[in-house]
């Protein structure tokens, strides 16, 4: 689903303001600036950055994770895509050591403003977002991670394409993300909250853009020339103190998507009924949800 209303960054961010200076070296090709504020970021703000800065830390031990199966060599040049606050592309940068090259990458400029107070030598932070890949040099990365993000990518062709191209011959790809072909219960209780608010589920209007399913994925990867060489289930955890907190930490993951292609009524009515299902949910020791992500490992396979 694409933006419909852009919102325009407070503070003028572009590819050319958050360029660092070292992500010259992967010869960013600055031939236009990103026209307007319409991508996936339409609906972030400042506050949802800092919200998804405080309560990540279940993504980040995810992310985690990812990283140690992507084995990532010293001096190893990494793209973090879709890297949010920055908190993976800093630990990737820990691994990638002081000969390496870390990018980090996302489409709100509210989330880089955050991540770049973790810039240093080897690390640095870029406005951007898959459809800006065509940007970057040919055979530039040992590594592209998207942690959480793959989901988020509306024409996810178009990005598998792009990062094949980035990416050095033998260079790997770690995608996490959660199998949306079994719905966890969370995506129940927000599936019949808008069904009996709205009497009908519009497609693709809730969670993620469109749905993602492990076979799919492993057929568009071997269709854009990767090697799938790992795939792995980790059950993971949602935690809030009170539905309203859950409900926030879903508007901050999702850069504010969540329910953003509703009207602002029917999504304060929607927003509503969830609140009241997640509080029959609660157990006294507040909210949990499980479900299960799936990390996968790809490598480019072919020479081109
Ligand atoms: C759930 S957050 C994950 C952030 C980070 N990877 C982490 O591990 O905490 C999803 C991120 O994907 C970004 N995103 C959404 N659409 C994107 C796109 N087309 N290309 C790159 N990033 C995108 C969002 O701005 C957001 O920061």
């Amino acid at each position: 689903m694409r933006a419909q209303s852009p919102v325009a960054p407070k503070d003028g961010f572009g590819w050319r303001h958050a360029l660092p200076a070292f992500a010259l070296s992967f010869s960013l090709l600055l031939l236009a600036a990103p026209s307007g504020f319409s991508g996936p970021a339409a609906f972030d703000s400042s506050r949802l950055a800092k919200l998804y800065e405080r309560m990540s830390a279940p993504q980040y031990e995810i992310g985690t994770k990812l990283v140690a199966l992507l084995e990532i060599s010293p001096g190893s040049s990494v793209l973090d895509l879709g890297c949010g606050t920055g908190q993976l592309a800093s630990a990737i940068a820990r691994v990638a050591g002081p000969r390496g090259k870390v990018l980090g990458m996302d489409p709100s400029p509210y989330r880089i403003a955050i991540a770049e107070r973790r810039a240093r030598k080897g690390l640095s932070f870029v406005v951007g977002g898959s459809e800006d890949l065509p940007r970057l040099a040919p055979r530039s990365f040992d590594v592209v991670c998207l942690n959480y993000v793959f989901h988020w990518i509306d024409d996810r062709r178009q990005a598998l394409g792009a990062i094949h191209r980035i990416l050095k011959p033998g260079g790997k790809l770690g995608i996490s993300f959660e199998d949306t072909s079994r719905p966890t219960e969370l995506d129940k209780i927000i599936e019949q909250s808008a069904k009996e608010v709205l009497g009908t589920l519009p497609p693709g209007l809730f969670l993620e853009t469109a749905p993602l399913g492990l076979t799919p994925l492993k057929e568009m990867l071997r269709k854009s020339g990767f090697r799938v060489v790992v795939v792995k289930k980790r059950e993971s955890e949602d935690q809030a103190k009170s539905p309203e907190e859950l409900l926030a930490f879903w508007r901050a993951s999702s850069a504010g998507r969540f329910l953003s292609g509703v009207s602002e009524r029917a999504r304060r009515r929607v927003l509503h009924r969830i609140e009241q299902r997640l509080a029959e949910a609660e157990t006294g020791q507040g909210i949990r949800i499980t479900s299960e992500t799936l990390l996968l490992i790809a490598v480019r396979s072919d020479e081109d």
